[in-house]
C-alpha cells in the first residue's frame, strides 16, 4: 500500500521534473562583444524578454532605446536598466505598434534624431482575446507582424545608411500552426481563434525575415527569427478564464526565466560571423530547422510582402501625418 502510493506521487514529480528540465535548459551566450558606438532598439524592451535583452545589450556599453507604449513603465525599465549597468545612454521612446500613425510619429523622430541603428529587435507582442487596432487589423497579427513591419520599412534608410547591421526578429515555434492567407491577413473569414492567429502572427514574421534577407543582404542588412522557449513572463496575461489561471500557473512552475528567455535573441544580436545564417531561425543560440508543417507555406513571403505594404501604406510620405497635424 505504501509503495502504491510513493509510486502514485513519485510519477507527476519525476514528469514535473523532466519536463522543467527540458524547457529550462537553455544555452547562455557566451559571446563578450562590446557594443560601444553601436545603437540597439528593442521594441516592447520594458518587461519580460525584451527588459532582459536590453539590458544585457546596455552592460555591453551601447546606446539601448526601448521602444514601448507607457511612458512609466518605460521610464521604470531605463532607470532600473540604467542603475544595473551603470549605463547613462539607455533611453525610452514612445511606439505603439498598434496604430500606424504611433510608428509614423516613432519612425519620424528617430530618423530625425538618432545617428544610426545597428541593431534592431522586433520582440514586443500581444496574445490575447480578439480585439482590434486602430487602423481595424486583427490586434495579434496587427502588433506582431503588421507594426514590426511598418516599423522596419520606415527605419530601412537609417539602417541602410548604418550597414553591416543586423535585424532580429522575435518569433514563437507556434508559427508551426501559422496559416497566411494574403487575401485575409486579419482572419475574417476564420473561426477566431487567438493562439492560431498568434501562430500566423509569428509565422509572417517569419516569412517577413526570409524576404528582408532576400531583399536586403546584398545591402548589408541582415535578418533573423529567434525563438526564445517557454518563458515565463506577462505574455500570457490577456490569456481569459480557468485555462488561462492554469497556464499562468504552468508557466511559473516549468517555464524558462526571462534571463533565460533572453538568450538566443542577444546571442543573435551580438555574435560574430553569423551573416550566412541571414534568414535562418534560432534557438537555443543556434539555427534550427524549420518545422515542416509550415514549408508549404514559404513560397508565400515576398506575395505576404506585397500584400503588407499595400494594406500599411508603406510608400506613404513619412512626414505626411505631421502635415495633417498643422492643418
Ligand atoms: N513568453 C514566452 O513563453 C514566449 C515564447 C515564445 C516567444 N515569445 C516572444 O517573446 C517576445 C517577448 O514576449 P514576452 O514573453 O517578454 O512577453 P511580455 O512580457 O508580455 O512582453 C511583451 C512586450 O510587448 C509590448 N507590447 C504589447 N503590445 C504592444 C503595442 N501595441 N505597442 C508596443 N509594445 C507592445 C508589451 O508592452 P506593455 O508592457 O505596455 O504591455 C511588452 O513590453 C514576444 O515576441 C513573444 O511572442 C515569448
Amino acid at each position: 500500500m505504501v509503495y502504491a502510493i510513493v509510486g502514485l506521487l513519485l510519477v507527476p514529480i519525476l514528469t514535473i521534473l523532466i519536463l522543467r528540465y527540458s524547457i529550462k535548459r537553455t544555452t547562455f551566450c557566451k559571446s563578450t562583444r562590446r557594443l560601444t558606438g553601436k545603437t540597439i532598439l528593442i521594441t516592447g524592451g520594458n518587461c519580460g524578454i525584451g527588459r532582459e535583452v536590453a539590458l544585457d545589450l546596455a552592460k555591453r556599453g551601447g546606446r539601448v532605446i526601448i521602444a514601448c507604449r507607457n511612458k512609466e513603465r518605460g521610464r521604470a525599465a531605463v532607470e532600473q536598466i540604467k542603475l544595473a549597468t551603470n549605463n547613462q545612454d539607455v533611453f525610452f521612446r514612445i511606439l505603439d505598434l498598434a496604430s500606424l500613425s504611433s510608428i509614423r510619429d516613432f519612425a519620424r523622430d528617430f530618423n530625425q534624431e538618432e545617428a544610426r541603428l545597428d541593431i534592431l529587435i522586433n520582440n514586443a507582442a500581444y496574445l490575447g482575446p480578439k480585439d482590434v487596432t486602430a487602423d481595424n487589423f486583427e490586434r495579434t497579427m496587427g502588433v506582431n507582424y503588421i507594426g514590426h513591419f511598418l516599423l522596419f520599412n520606415l527605419l530601412l534608410d537609417k539602417l541602410k545608411h548604418s550597414a553591416p547591421c543586423r535585424v532580429v526578429n522575435v518569433l514563437s515555434d507556434s508559427y508551426g500552426i501559422g496559416h497566411i492567407d494574403t487575401d485575409d491577413l486579419n482572419g475574417s473569414f476564420v473561426k477566431y481563434d487567438s493562439y492560431s492567429m498568434y501562430g500566423t502572427s509569428k509565422l509572417a514574421i517569419l516569412l517577413f525575415t526570409m524576404e528582408a534577407d532576400k531583399s536586403f543582404k546584398d545591402e548589408g542588412i541582415t535578418s533573423y527569427a529567434v525563438h526564445p522557449g517557454a518563458t515565463n513572463t506577462s505574455l500570457l496575461r490577456n490569456w481569459p478564464g480557468v485555462f488561462g489561471t492554469v497556464l499562468r500557473l504552468v508557466a511559473m512552475i516549468l517555464f524558462r526565466s526571462p534571463v533565460e528567455g533572453a538568450q538566443s535573441i542577444i546571442n543573435t544580436a551580438v555574435i560574430g560571423g553569423i551573416e550566412e545564417f541571414s534568414g535562418k531561425l534560432f534557438y537555443d543560440c543556434k539555427v534550427i530547422e524549420l518545422d515542416h508543417k509550415c514549408s508549404k507555406q514559404l513560397y508565400k513571403a515576398s506575395m505576404l510582402w506585397k500584400a503588407t505594404e499595400a494594406l500599411c501604406e508603406t510608400n506613404k510620405p513619412i512626414t505626411q501625418d505631421e502635415e495633417k497635424k498643422e492643418i
